[in-house]
């Protein structure tokens, strides 16, 4: 093989990447935002929404720091992640198992982004692109913090919602039916049923 790549090369080339990527999520995360059930879970799609533009705007002045046009190239790893959230929305599942599943997805294409971002900032103060590696960080930042918000609704209430959730089925079979031992999944979650989610 020849050998006359450089880790600029490299760099441009993961940069065009998360370029496309930023790109894709600007398409899937109102998606997600009118997928999600939870207010809050909504709200923290659309702020991040938002954000993704910005880190759209951030990627192009990085590309204008180095003096190279500004490109994308198509980023296989956010497409796949995408793509299997998109298949569990198509999924019948009950709307807080919903929403658990849309913190799952996002939660993967913020890991994926802030694994990018690190490499990136790495490389750009490994070269001394300081200015690029600067506005990387400002991106890194707010894909943690994203990522941050999302556990923090998952762990505040919208796991448990859907570890409580009833369905019809369940509940004409009920505890009085259940002479045996063997109830612990419904044990479980009967007497934590939570508000609005018997139907
Ligand atoms: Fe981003
Ligand atoms: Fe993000």
């Amino acid at each position: 093989m020849a050998e006359s790549g450089t880790l600029h090369d490299a760099f441009l080339d993961e940069l065009r990447d998360a370029y496309d990527a930023e790109k894709q999520l600007l398409k899937a995360l109102p998606k997600m935002a009118k997928k999600a059930t939870s207010e809050d879970l909504t709200a923290a799609f659309e702020t991040h929404l938002e954000e993704t533009r910005g880190h759209v705007d951030k990627l192009e002045q990085v590309f204008g720091a180095l003096g190279e046009k500004v490109r994308g190239k198509h980023c296989d790893g956010i497409a796949g992640i995408i793509e299997e959230g998109k298949s569990v929305m198509e999924e019948d599942f009950d709307a807080q198992t919903m929403d658990a599943c849309l913190i799952a997805g996002g939660q993967r294409a913020e890991h994926y982004e802030m694994a990018a971002y690190g490499t990136l900032i790495a490389w750009a103060k490994a070269m001394g692109h300081s200015e690029a590696a600067e506005l990387l960080e400002e991106i890194l930042e707010e894909e943690k913090a994203a990522d941050e918000k999302l556990t923090e609704l998952a762990e505040g209430g919208i796991n448990q919602a859907a570890a409580d959730e009833e369905h019809p089925d369940e509940d004409e079979a009920g505890e009085d039916e259940e002479p045996t031992g063997k109830t612990t999944a419904k044990k479980r979650s009967a007497p934590k049923a939570a508000a609005g989610s018997r139907r």
